[in-house]
């Protein structure tokens, strides 16, 4: 298995010619930006992602069936950050085909709360929870989540993780994120 190499900004690392199911899911991802490309990352965007494309809503189900699929077939979150239970891999640098979108998975798989690298969003972040194993969840700005979270501009966080196998499937805005936040910093006055 690859491994990452610390503090460096990964470009694409999936072969779309070799995985369809890749394709399918960027197509997917596409899909989304184009109803959601003019809604701020925030705590209301968190809120309306979670009561209107949570379990059930078509867009949802795709992301998280194609991305456990390529967990499954090795394209997904296959980038070793610190061992199996924390890698990453980057699905698409922000181009105008993703309205300059970066999409990135995440793997994490602890029992218990697992914190993983500190950053923050510059732009804020879309975070949708892909669970592995049906009691996983993904702590964003609002608590613990099992579906969307959204930090919003400028927060910064230790992502975390609970409960079993779980990807976070992210979108940032522009791209933008740093590792050089000091978690003592405050925070925004908007979350
Ligand atoms: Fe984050």
């Amino acid at each position: 298995m690859q491994q990452e190499v610390p503090g460096q900004q990964t470009g694409v690392t999936v072969d779309f010619d070799r995985y369809p199911n890749a394709q399918q899911l960027l197509k997917r991802c596409q899909d989304f930006f184009a109803e959601v490309e003019n809604l701020t990352p925030g705590r209301d965007l968190e809120v309306y992602l979670n009561e209107n494309y949570g379990p059930g809503n078509g867009v949802y189900e795709d992301l998280c069936s194609l991305t456990r699929k390529g967990v499954e077939e090795g394209w997904a979150a296959d980038v070793e950050i610190s061992g199996p239970n924390y890698r990453r891999s980057k699905l698409a640098v922000p181009s105008e085909a993703t309205r300059f979108f970066s999409i990135t998975t995440v793997y994490f798989n602890s029992q218990e709360e697992f914190s993983g690298q500190h950053h923050s969003h510059p732009y804020g972040e879309i975070n949708c929870v892909v669970q592995i194993d049906p009691t996983a969840e993904l702590k964003g700005m609002q608590g613990w989540k099992t579906a969307w979270t959204s930090p919003g501009p400028g927060t910064h966080h230790y992502p975390q993780s609970r409960g079993g196998a779980v990807v976070a499937l992210f979108f940032l805005p522009a791209g933008r994120i740093s590792y050089s936040a000091n978690p003592d910093d405050p925070q925004p006055a908007s979350l």
